[in-house]
């Protein structure tokens, strides 16, 4: 029997892609299409004092010059994990006339046409009674003491402190640590700028909503919208078949969207709305700002005696978003007997922060894998036999036993394949030509995360056979993971079956965050595809016409495209029709159960890092990754590495490049296109080298896999900012690292 988990093979989606054929949100024009465009804040805290509209209204094509005033109703739904909703804003769009952050929608124009449109906004009048906006990030130990702590961290208090018994404090642990390091660390703004920019296009027939709109929950979606909308979640149907980037920013419903059902609503027309490239670095999440202190204490050995990392992250006036950087890594990725982590929130006049990349992990890694690296330096330790020394077998924050974890093979086996050097180091010490040549490593965490989910497989008398589910394809591979799942577990090729998902009519899929839709959906859809065939077997032993009749269901095995009993193989198209059925049809669910109070599950890996620092420009370059990850079974080698790809070349714009300023003075960002935020190019991205030590998680779920969309992107930063210091013996704790920090 052929296999396919486990195989590298193409995105089946791969073709109608590269040929522009795969219709994304905004490709869609239902006829009678009406275009509308969105009306910014210029100002971050305030109020509208009069809005001048008559000129927009009596622009050519004008249909709707929505604002405030004439807003319909709607009802701002909560977040609620449980039904589930997500919105990314406690902030109901156009409800009143007061101004928390710039680029908050201030009016919605809908024209005839899009460039009608455009040009009507440019003739609206608004003046603003403009207050003094929350935007100052405090200095040094200030850090420490701003803003205010969160109710909780990550089910954990916001200042959790685990402590050896006769221990007093974190602060006496550390004091009495042979080797200390206490550094502060910054990580600056970031924008999630995925190809596919949020779109929204919706229509009405009557009481029932048809929502093109690109997402990474469409169940939740359906429900925040129905909710909103006040009418039934079965009234509104959800279509997102391809994605094109989503990294955290699709994950809930924004305030564009409410207003463009709406507007269309009222209309009774189909309606267009897309955002603006520029839109999006105000308007659809970005990652917070951090500043971070580490406090490390170990033997003169290298064992960790204690930590201590407290954050300060920035949130909105609008909603809270807690950017858990040391919850989420010091507390949980070595061996320590004194942990204590801590998070504060400072809130801002800018639009609300998002999950982004490993929100949390992206920026807590670079801060505790720049500190391990300089204790690595103090100790005159080699930084990866420091991270083996302290090596955690169990969860120190849960005190569980990790399920499945292979760290020591990943340090091990990327070691060999980057030649890494153990024994004494000294900066600034190699050289080709004019550049300085350094290299560092760092480790890389992610949790491991399920959520339950269904999924409905069907088996044609044709032979053919389909698999749906409400997920979602963000550029991941989940059509062709589905699709190599139900052709192995039926037995037959993977050009005999169908994947559907996108569209929030079929059997609901968890949230496509948190790297979990693998070993979310698959289980779902191994279970479903594996009751078809328990199903047909079950027909083929009681009908009389079967070939099979009156055997043992159990005698009966997989055959060629079809069911054996090990000398008779019959095909499916050829049972079904001998059974008298023309399709054979299951759909389950399948969850996380009490495995969940017995292990912690998470994802490792470790980067291998080599930089080029030019002697006199000092521009930094990447010029070698290595990184071996560990993220239980890898489904398809070929999509999964292509994330963990995608994530470290993320993990190098936040090193060298992505650099968002807040004007302190306005709050409003200073880079609001990608000319002025820098991401990398291909001119920017060496050779990158990823392998993966695929070793089933078998305590996680039934297909083994964890997840690969995040933990890439973790560590990376630090193992840059490491290579650097050993380039130039110039220690940078603040990302973006551009030249002007290394001069
Ligand atoms: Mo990811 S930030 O959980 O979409």
């Amino acid at each position: 029997m052929e296999t396919f988990i486990g195989k590298p093979v193409n995105r089946v989606d791969g073709r109608l892609k590269v040929t522009g054929s795969a219709r994304y949100t905004s490709d869609h024009s239902p006829e009678n299409l009406v275009h509308a465009v969105l009306v910014k804040s210029d100002i971050a805290k305030g109020r509208i004092l009069y809005i001048e509209d008559a000129f927009a209204k009596q622009a050519p094509g004008v249909l709707l010059v929505m604002t405030y005033r004439n807003r319909p109703a709607m009802v701002m739904p909560k977040s609620n994990w449980s039904v589930p909703m997500l919105l990314a804003e406690d902030l109901e769009p156009l409800k009143d006339d007061l101004i928390h952050y710039h680029g908050q929608t201030v009016a919605l124009l809908v024209a005839e046409t899009f460039e009608q449109a455009r040009y009507a906004a440019s003739l609206l009048n608004i003046r603003y009674a403009e207050e003094t906006p929350a935007a100052t990030i405090p200095k040094d130990d200030e850090i420490l003491t701003a803003g205010y702590a969160p109710n909780e961290v990550d089910g954990h208090p916001a200042s959790y402190t685990h402590l050896k018994e006769g221990v007093s404090s974190i602060h006496a642990a550390i004091e009495a640590s042979d080797v200390t390091v206490e550094a502060i660390y910054r990580t600056s703004f970031g924008h999630h700028h995925p190809m596919e920019p949020h779109a929204t296009v919706a229509y009405w027939e009557g009481d029932r909503l048809t929502i093109y709109e690109p997402t990474q929950w469409i169940v939740a979606a359906r429900n925040s919208l129905a909710a909103a909308l006040s009418i039934e979640p079965n009234n509104v149907q959800v279509l997102s078949p391809f994605v094109g980037g989503g990294f955290g920013c699709k994950t809930q419903v924004w305030a564009h969207s409410f207003l463009a059902a709406l507007a269309a609503r009222q209309l009774q027309r189909p309606l267009k709305l897309v955002v603006t490239r520029e839109q999006m670095f105000t308007t659809t999440g970005h990652r917070p700002f951090t500043a971070q202190k580490l406090y490390l204490g170990a033997a003169q050995d290298g064992r960790l005696e204690a930590v201590r990392h407290d954050s300060l992250t920035t949130t909105a006036e609008i909603s809270e978003h807690i950017e858990a950087c040391g919850h989420k890594t010091t507390a949980k990725l070595y061996r320590v007997p004194n942990i204590q982590v801590s998070q504060r929130l400072l809130k801002l006049n800018t639009g609300a922060p998002m999950w982004m990349r490993a929100p949390g992990e992206t920026p807590g890694m670079f801060a505790l894998e720049s500190a391990m690296d300089e204790l690595a330096w103090k100790l005159e330790l080699d930084p990866v036999e420091l991270r083996m020394k302290n090596h955690a077998e169990s969860d120190p924050m849960e005190g569980l036993p990790w399920s499945n974890k292979h760290l020591l093979e990943c340090y091990k086996a990327g070691a060999d394949r980057f030649g890494w050097l153990t024994g004494n180091r000294t900066v600034a010490s190699l050289k080709d030509g004019e550049w300085l040549i350094g290299r560092g490593m760092a480790s890389a965490f992610y949790p491991g995360y399920r959520m339950a989910s269904s999924a409905r497989v069907n088996l044609q008398i044709d032979g053919t056979a389909g698999v749906s589910c409400a997920t979602h394809d963000i550029g991941t591979g989940m059509y062709t993971i589905m699709t190599q799942t139900v052709a192995e577990t039926l037995g037959i090729p993977m050009e005999m079956v169908t994947a559907k998902l996108g569209d929030s009519t079929l059997p609901g899929g968890s949230l496509t965050a948190g790297s979990m839709s693998t070993a979310s959906v698959l289980p779902a859809v191994k279970t479903a595809a594996e009751a078809v065939v328990e199903q047909l077997k079950q027909l083929a032993v009681t009908k009389a016409k079967s070939p099979f009749v009156n055997k043992n269901a159990n005698e009966l095995q997989l055959g060629r495209s079809g069911l054996t009993d090990g000398t008779n193989t019959v095909g499916y198209g050829e049972l079904l029709r001998l059974i008298g059925r023309t399709s054979i049809e299951a759909t389950k669910t399948s969850g996380p159960g009490s495995e969940t109070d017995k292990f912690a599950f998470a994802s490792f890996g470790a980067h291998f890092v080599e930089v080029r620092v030019h002697e006199w420009t000092r521009e930094p370059r990447v010029s070698r990754v290595v990184s071996v990850m560990d993220v239980g079974r890898v489904i398809n080698p070929k999509t999964a590495r292509s994330q963990v790809i995608g994530g470290i070349v993320w993990g190098i714009g936040m090193a060298l490049m992505e650099e968002s300023l807040l004007d302190s003075q306005t709050a409003r960002f200073v880079t609001r296109d990608l000319g002025t935020y820098h991401v990398p190019v291909n001119g920017d991205v060496p050779e990158i080298d990823v392998t993966f030590i695929d070793k089933p998680d078998q305590n996680f779920n039934p297909v083994g896999a964890r997840g690969v969309g995040e933990i890439g992107i973790t560590g990376v930063a630090a193992a840059i900012a490491n290579a650097i210091y050993h380039a130039t013996g110039k220690r940078v704790r603040e990302v973006p690292i551009t030249m002007d920090k290394l001069i």
